[in-house]
């Protein structure tokens, strides 16, 4: 072998060494492409060999052409074997690092759950449903017609002070206010409906009024049955053995005389806490001045009202003793009512 081709040899079997040990400390494909133009591209180190072998003797020639292209062929395998290793590795560290744990928990976000007394007042509108009420509502922000003049509440009635009521400020529509009970869905009802009618409505009632007992913003559920033969005792019967179902048989429960202008009779309903009587609900016979102010005949139709206080039963339930642990929103406090339980 002529020493021209000796030191070709030489040169090319540099130039595999380097590449080889080259390709086995990269770790990522990318790192490939720019290696392999330095070796196998036009302006790599192979190239100005190959130019070179222009100046070579004539009989040298082939032979040294054909130790490039061999060596040209081996880099090109290195190159491929290094691409097939770096693509595996990249496979085998992301299913080592993506692997999912099926015995770690599961992981999510907190959602949250129902509040106290909204599932309070769920679970009793779906008792009055099973007692034959269908579900209706009305908006919170209602006028003096309905809240107070048309359920039979004159001007002075003590429920009409400002104490108690809030009023809207508002240019266009006069004795706007935040309704303060949920009977002006009654009115609503009965102006809207032929009897016979059999209504719950609950929602949030506002007044101003702040104590361990009372909240400026609280819940009722209104009850309205109004039909041919309806009486007193469909009222109590009614009433009985609704609070009976919630809180068992023994849980001592009173119904008092009581006044309210819609209705006439008039009872108040306490349940025992344990510690003191509470009052619940206040109920009655509609006041025939009601009936004729909806248009109908007090001498057809009649029937019972009641207006449930979903804060109190709510309290009740959970031995809460003051209301305003309530609204406080202390996530403490709250979370303690995540499972439920009977009403
Ligand atoms: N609206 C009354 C209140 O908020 C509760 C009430 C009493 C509702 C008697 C009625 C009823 O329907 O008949 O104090």
């Amino acid at each position: 072998m002529s020493d021209a081709l000796a030191e070709l040899q030489r040169q090319l079997a540099d130039i595999e060494r380097e590449a080889r040990s080259t390709l086995h400390s990269i770790a990522r494909e990318s790192e490939l492409v720019p290696i392999r133009a330095g070796v196998l591209g036009k302006k790599g180190v192979l190239s100005p060999l190959l130019a070179a072998l222009g100046k070579l003797d004539g009989s040298a020639r082939p032979a040294a052409g054909a130790l490039i292209n061999v060596t040209k062929l081996a880099l090109e395998v290195l190159f491929e074997e290094a691409r097939l290793r770096l693509v595996q590795q990249a496979i085998e560290t992301r299913v080592a690092t993506e692997r999912v744990d099926v015995t770690l928990p599961g992981r999510r976000s907190e959602i949250g759950a129902t509040h106290p007394v909204q599932q309070v007042m769920d679970d009793l509108v779906d008792l009055l449903g099973q007692f034959g009420f269908d579900l209706t509502d009305g908006p919170e922000v209602e006028t003096e017609d309905y809240n107070f003049n048309l359920l039979n509440m004159p001007a002075s009635h003590p429920a009409r002070d400002m104490q108690d009521t809030f009023y809207l400020q508002n240019g266009l529509v006069a004795g706007l206010l935040m309704r303060t009970q949920t009977s002006p869905v009654q009115v609503r009802t009965m102006l809207s409906q032929k009897p016979p009618v059999r209504i719950i409505a609950p929602g949030k009632v506002f007044r101003c009024d702040a104590d361990a007992t009372h909240s400026p913003v609280f819940h009722q559920i209104e009850g309205l049955w109004i039909d041919t033969d309806v009486t007193m005792a469909d009222l109590k019967g009614t009433l009985t053995h609704f609070l009976r179902t919630l809180y068992g048989d023994d849980r001592p429960v009173r119904f008092r005389p009581s006044f309210f202008p819609f209705t006439e009779p008039s009872v108040e309903v306490d349940v025992w806490t344990g510690t003191r009587w509470m009052e619940v609900l206040g109920a009655g016979m509609v006041h025939p001045n009601v009936l004729r102010n909806v248009g109908y005949d007090p001498e057809e139709v009649q029937g019972f009202a009641f207006g449930l206080g979903v804060d109190r039963l709510a309290m009740i339930r959970y031995g809460i003793t003051d209301i305003r642990y309530l609204w406080e929103n202390d996530a403490r406090f709250l979370r303690q009512f995540v499972a439920g339980g009977a009403v």
